[in-house]
């Protein structure tokens, strides 16, 4: 067998195809930031705004939370250096816990090292440990959400997008007594769309379901404290098992499920993915507990990310930049090439100083190419202006071969591919 020779093989195919994944190598500044530098294929420094991060309130840069992270970490030690089960569990990790529950309104809450984790283990110990558990999946669902299920083994059915009238087709068709679960993620960040989750709860409730939904992209930003959008619609009693994730609008590291008490000791107890891996560093649990504190004081934030959305997007309408009309904060421009998209990346960062990593197979489906653009917090109006600026000139401008990829693409166009 030549292994090696395989390798290639595949490796050579992504590169046709134009998904072969190429790393910047960003020197992030925690002062600079959305500013970044890093070194050009020619060796030359460079320094470019980055577009991409998902760091949406800026907590990674937040002076209070790296000041926490940096005071428990002296005080003690770096790693946690056992399971949770094994010296692994320190006051932080059940202060993070505690903060979290509540925030959810839930009984209890679970840690894990990142929310795919969280979702693979839960989803496979439900489905290994409930009989006949069939599994009810939004279509765009996440990778990690896919991953669960199929590692159960258990029986899954697919509803297309948001699309209540499929989801309830599918549960009329399973017995009203079988174990079911409806998975499903709030705000679609590949897609910007957020679920209809008061009407997904009427037919969980009507068909005997429970649910499951994924808020990596919505915890932080959305509903009154920050907590996602299960808050601001208020059904927090109503979901069944939160998803969500440290790393992103907190700005630190990990993951998390919140439930009832007796459902989190019961992943507790049986996931495997939760018992056999040493738990998150006790200062990552400080800082986390830190950053969700600020957000729930201090909705400025907050306020301050929404309205740079509303002004990309008013920017970018003023220029005629095509970008899918959602209710989220994920802008979206819509290439549907995965050479292109990256052609058009490569162009903005280099001639433009514009960071828009291209979202390419297998994280988009083939012909869903797109770039996606994440404002936070910390870009200013000039930023927003330099990115419309940077975007028009490549696209639109007249000595570009991008110019082609929109010609033919209305903001219309692009509306209803969305
Ligand atoms: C919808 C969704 N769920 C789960 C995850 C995994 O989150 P984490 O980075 O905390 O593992 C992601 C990551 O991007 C995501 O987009």
């Amino acid at each position: 067998m030549n292994y090696n020779g395989l390798f290639t093989h595949k490796l050579d195919a992504l590169k046709e195809q134009g998904s072969y994944r190429h790393f910047l190598e960003v020197n992030k500044s925690a002062q600079h930031f959305p500013n970044f530098y890093y070194t050009n294929e020619e060796g030359v420094k460079r320094s470019a705004i980055n577009w991409c991060s998902n760091d949406y309130l800026c907590m990674s840069t937040h002076e209070d939370v790296i000041a926490k992270l940096s005071f428990v970490s002296h005080r003690s030690g770096t790693g946690s250096s056992g399971t949770r089960n094994i010296s692994g569990t320190t006051i932080y990790h059940r202060e993070l816990e505690n903060t979290l529950s509540n925030w959810h309104k839930k009984e209890a809450a679970l840690l894990f090292n990142g929310a795919y984790q969280a979702n693979t283990t839960t989803l496979k110990t439900l489905g290994k440990h409930i009989d006949n558990l069939v599994f009810i999946s939004d279509e765009c669902n996440h990778a990690s959400i896919i991953e669960g299920i199929k590692s159960s083994g258990n029986e899954k059915r697919i509803f297309k997008h948001n699309d209540l009238i499929h989801l309830e087709e599918i549960l009329q068709g399973i017995n009203i007594d079988q174990p079911k679960i409806i998975v499903f993620e709030s705000v679609y960040s590949m897609m910007g769309t957020i679920a209809p989750i008061k009407k997904i709860v009427a037919l969980a409730k009507k068909y005997n379901a429970l649910t499951y939904v994924d808020e990596v992209h919505a915890v932080g930003l959305y509903g009154n404290s920050g907590a996602g959008i299960v808050e601001q619609e208020h059904l927090e009693q109503e979901i069944d098992i939160v998803n969500g994730t440290l790393s992103k609008a907190i700005g630190v590291f990990g993951g998390y499920i919140a439930a009832s008490n007796i459902l989190i000791d019961f992943i507790r107890s049986f996931g495997t993915g939760f018992i056999f891996t040493t738990s998150l560093p006790p200062a990552v649990c400080a800082a986390a507990t830190k950053s969700i504190q600020l957000i729930q004081r201090d909705d400025s934030l907050r306020k301050k990310f929404h309205e740079n959305v509303l002004l990309l997007r008013k920017r970018m309408e003023e220029n005629a930049l095509p970008f899918s009309v959602n209710d989220s904060h994920i802008t979206r421009i819509h290439i549907g090439n995965a050479t292109q998209c990256k052609q058009l990346a490569d162009d903005l960062l280099k001639i433009q100083g514009v960071y828009l990593q291209p979202i390419n197979f297998p994280t988009v489906p083939i012909g869903n190419e797109c770039l996606r653009i994440i404002v936070t917090s910390r870009h200013e109006p000039k930023h927003i202006n330099h990115l419309v600026f940077s975007l028009k000139k490549l696209i639109y401008g007249d000595d570009t071969h991008n110019r082609e990829i929109f010609s033919a693409l209305s903001v219309a166009d692009v509306e209803n591919e969305a």
